[in-house]
């Protein structure tokens, strides 16, 4: 019998070697594993072994079913594991896009000041949302009970001593930007501004403006004027066809002018606002330590949302900020 289980051990490993597929396991199981099986009925005749024998013989065939057993269960083990990989994993199956983010209508259109300004030879600059009276107010040459300074239109900070508030315009930073540079300078400032005022579909609290500054020796009011036409000529892509500067009032320059341009859309023609712009007042030049007998300026203030409004055709500037997905993916 010694040679029999040695046989039938020599074969069950020969076939172990060769099983690739789950039906060549399940065949080498119904052929030595089950009841009826090769190992079953050695066992059955070990009964008849002389009782000197049965010691050797016994551990001879368990060390064999134990063998048979043991790569049996490896064999399944390793095989329904490949089974599941090749099921989970079709190769010609159409990839799954991720979702892809854009840059904000806002951000995109401070990008395109970046980078139209940036191409006339503005750089970028910045400047505190938290302002002192002095920069926000004092040193842009409003009078002392200029209406703007209302407590209707300006956030205080509560219980400051330095008459601390947040900024109602990126104006203060022209003042920052004239002590601290030489002229000749130009910049842009994009940055969020704050003002006590009722929201309504073209108002907020709390919006963005775009500063512009330029002081060197003979700036002139024609540099603004072609300075701003040729940023909106870029901006909307020669939908703009007519521009007008409307005289108005900043006590930060003189003289201020409204900048409107001339739109042509689907529904005709209509004479839109701009911002606010004008030459460097004196005075806020001499604030600065900028003689104004030696160098002008000009400046100007534009609405990032108004323009993004503009731009897209949206009469809603709550839009903006509601972040409806569908929304912000139309306008990227
Ligand atoms: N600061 C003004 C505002 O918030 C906008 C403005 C007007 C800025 C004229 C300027 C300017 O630099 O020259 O309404």
């Amino acid at each position: 019998m010694t040679e029999e289980i040695e046989r039938l051990r020599r074969d069950i490993e020969n076939e172990l070697a060769d099983i690739a597929t789950s039906e060549e396991l399940e065949a080498f199981r119904l052929k030595h594993l089950v009841k009826k099986g090769s190992l079953a009925d050695v066992t059955k005749r070990f009964k008849d072994v002389p009782p000197a024998d049965k010691p050797a013989i016994g551990k001879q065939l368990n060390e064999l079913r134990q063998f048979a057993n043991t790569r049996f269960q490896e064999l399944q083990n390793s095989l329904q594991v490949s089974k599941a990989a090749s099921t989970s994993l079709d190769l010609s199956l159409a990839g799954r896009k991720p979702p892809l983010g854009t840059a904000h209508p806002i951000s995109q259109m401070i990008d395109e000041f970046v980078r139209i300004f940036g191409s006339f030879g503005f750089d970028v600059a910045d400047g505190p949302e938290i302002e002192d009276d002095y920069h926000n107010f004092d040193a842009l040459n409003f009078a002392p009970n200029h209406p703007a300074r209302d407590m209707q239109d300006t956030f205080f900070l509560a219980d400051s001593d330095e008459n601390l508030l947040l900024r109602t315009h990126t104006s203060p930073a022209q003042i920052r930007l004239m002590r601290t540079c030489k002229p000749p300078l130009r910049f842009i400032v994009p940055g969020r501004v704050y003002r006590n005022e009722a929201i309504d579909s073209t108002h907020l609290a709390e919006f963005y403006q775009v500063e512009g500054l330029y002081v060197d020796r003979n700036v002139s009011l024609a540099d603004l004027k072609g300075t701003l036409i040729a940023f909106v000529e870029e901006l909307f892509e020669g939908r703009t066809t007519k521009y007008r500067f409307r005289p108005s009032f900043f006590p930060f320059t003189e003289p201020s002018a409204e900048f409107d341009v001339l739109f042509s859309g689907s529904k005709g023609e209509a004479w839109l606002e701009m911002g606010g712009c004008g030459m460097v007042h004196p005075n806020v030049l001499q604030n600065c330590g900028i003689d104004p007998e030696e160098y002008t300026g000009f400046a100007f203030g534009f609405g990032v949302e108004r323009l993004a409004m503009l731009k897209h055709g949206i009469d809603n500037i709550r839009l903006f900020y509601e972040n409806d997905v569908r929304v912000l993916r139309q306008l990227s």
